[in-house]
């Protein structure tokens, strides 16, 4: 069933301030569940993060065996199988618009002892899928694709064997697909990353008792006997932070604005270092330990941006940022270049078509790059004209084109933003108590 259309309408305002919370990290809550179903005894998860793609993955979870309540939307308790406790599901697993859900998935499925099959949203199943059959047919998996993309039918009964691994790209979700297979073979298994990719299943597997190697680019997982249970609190999101990190150097009043508890796993923050070296004013306060993350407040104050040249080895450490960061460089004083961005094509939208849709539309002077983008940057004052935009379905495209028109001459209509629930429920509430001038209808 298509979700009913809904839009955005957001009006220029220059008084972000005050303090806020973003939701928990839609990464972690992920693995939370995967890896605590498959552990002994109960474990407890706080901070989760209920949006549409987590709780993809916690119905999954349920089907396949998994007993798990959930007092709270954001409090998760999972009664673990132990880790051959899987049952067969009996039925397709609808993974919704979360690529990442299918890519574990793909990973934790193919050393089971059924057979599964996993589909998708219409964008879901555009996105390609043979980065993790790959590597999960030379372990021995059977993993069939159709034409590289969903429906993933995963073949049970396959005895996993040990492989190393060297990535072609530099992606967590098919590192993490291969370690999850990695726990049930029988010997190490090697991945190799071309760069940083974000290290949460590293983090989490370490924390549930899993022996791994870890040395530079190179992780060695060594099959465990079982995985111990977990009591998390999941910090929040990095990503959903971006949105109010560049909202508050946009358009911030006074003493600025703070974002508590905020995930500050360095392969993460990649666009914390890009937006200071752009003059951003960010402050990293009360840093802190929760549990296997780093985590902290960022205090934003309105900050003059200027364009940079963004170092390529940041780009992965802020992948699902750059929308954002776009925002940001159309508001900077200069040129912003972005390259070595070619997985922006393959995530919910073609996320360098998206935006450039969006920021033609609102009269920003740029060029499309093969792997990235070239921003003319207007400084001071209004950036965009305002304007109707198309979110292409894509979460990150609409809370992008929200925050931008915090500079807008006019307001900016966002179109096809239903998705945003799948990574930042009450993103509308939190961002109208932040200051800006937001609000959602049919349309
Ligand atoms: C994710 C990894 C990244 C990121 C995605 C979440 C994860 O994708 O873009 O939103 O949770 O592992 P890639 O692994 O494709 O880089």
């Amino acid at each position: 069933m298509r979700t009913p259309s809904r839009k955005f309408e957001a009006h220029p305002t220059l008084r972000v301030s005050g303090t806020v919370v973003v939701p928990g990290d839609k990464s972690i809550s992920h693995r939370a569940l995967m890896l605590s179903g498959i552990a002994e005894g109960t474990s407890e998860v706080t901070g989760f993060l209920a949006s549409e793609d987590c709780l993809a993955t916690l119905t999954a979870m349920r089907a396949l065996g998994v007993r798990i309540e959930q007092p709270s939307p954001t409090h998760v308790v999972i009664h673990g199988v132990g880790l051959r406790g899987l049952r067969d599901a009996r039925r397709t697993l609808d993974m919704g618009n979360a690529g990442t859900a299918m890519r574990l998935f793909t990973g934790l499925l193919s050393a089971q002892a059924f057979d599964s099959q996993l589909i998708g949203d219409a964008s879901l199943m555009k996105r390609p899928m043979e980065r993790v059959a790959k590597p999960l047919r030379e372990m021995g998996a059977d993993v069939r694709t159709h034409g590289g993309r969903p429906p993933v039918d995963i073949g049970g009964g396959r005895k996993l064997h040990g492989i190393e691994y060297r990535m072609p790209v530099a992606s967590a979700q098919v590192k993490s697909a291969v370690l999850l297979a990695a726990l049930f073979a029988d010997g190490s298994t090697t991945v190799i990353a071309p760069g940083l990719s974000r290290d949460h299943s590293e983090r989490m597997l370490a924390s549930c008792g899993v022996r791994l190697d870890i040395d530079g680019l190179r992780a060695t997982l060594h099959p465990p006997r079982a995985l111990s249970n977990q009591q998390l609190e999941v910090p929040g999101d990095f990503s959903s932070a971006a949105f109010f990190i560049v909202a508050g150097l946009l358009g911030a009043a006074g003493e600025g604005l703070l974002i508590q508890n905020v995930g500050m796993n360095p392969t993460r923050t990649g666009l914390l270092d890009i937006l200071r070296s752009m003059g951003g004013s960010i402050d990293i306060q009360n840093p802190r330990e929760s549990g296997a993350e780093p985590v902290a407040d960022l205090k934003v104050r309105a900050s003059a941006l200027r364009g940079i040249q963004v170092p390529v080895e940041l780009v992965p450490l802020a992948i699902d940022e750059l929308p954002v960061l776009f925002i940001a460089a159309a508001c900077a004083a200069g040129e912003t270049v972005v390259t070595g961005a070619e997985e922006l094509r393959v995530k919910e939208s073609d996320r360098i078509a998206s935006m450039s849709a969006g920021l033609e539309a609102l009269g920003v002077v740029h060029s499309v790059l093969p792997g990235g983008m070239r921003i003319e940057g207007r400084g001071a004052g209004p950036a965009f004209s305002g304007g109707e935009v198309d979110s292409f379905g894509d979460h990150r495209i609409a809370m992008s084109f929200a925050v931008a028109s915090l500079r807008a001459a006019q307001p900016i209509s966002i179109r096809d933003v239903a998705n945003v629930s799948t990574s930042f429920p009450g993103f509308v509430a939190l961002a109208r108590s932040a200051g800006l001038d937001i609000s959602e209808s049919d349309g």
